[in-house]
């Protein structure tokens, strides 16, 4: 095993918590904004993910402070678009959920074969921000017709 870069893991798991803070602001915003024919499914569909975000944001959180970091009080800017449609939503979800992805890939090269709890905590990660990607990317191969 690799000695664990704590400096390194700390920074990422704070970039990953002010975006996981983010998407709790994101998906609350579409929630209400949402508007449409899909609006009802919509609502519900968007405070589910604010919810997840927010749940993600305080394990990464625990994880943080148990390596004796201390968790930012920044959230990750949310662009500020004039398209509302159900499938703009969905394309800022999936460009928001691509770079989730990409630092909880980033988390897992940090610390593979340093620290096996943390390599199995970037993988469990990986898996449910990837099944995010792929349901976003089926929710809107009907909106691209
Ligand atoms: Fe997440």
């Amino acid at each position: 095993m690799r000695e664990l870069d704590q400096k390194q893991t700390i920074d990422l798991l704070n970039s990953i918590f002010e975006c996981e803070l983010a998407g709790v602001v994101r998906y609350t915003h579409y929630s209400l904004m949402v508007t449409g024919s899909y609006r009802i499914p919509m609502v519900d569909f968007f405070k589910e993910q604010a919810s997840e975000s927010l749940l993600h944001a305080q394990k990464v959180g625990e994880i943080l402070t148990g390596l004796e970091g201390r968790p930012s009080r920044k959230v990750s800017s949310v662009e500020d678009t004039d398209k509302y449609s159900v499938k703009d939503f969905l394309a800022q979800s999936l460009a928001h959920e691509a770079k989730a992805l990409g630092l909880y890939k980033k988390l897992f090269e940090t610390v593979s074969n340093a620290n096996s709890f943390l390599e199995d905590f970037a993988r469990h990660m990986i898996n449910e921000e990837e099944t995010h990607n792929l349901e976003l990317k089926q929710m809107l191969c009907d909106l691209n017709e």
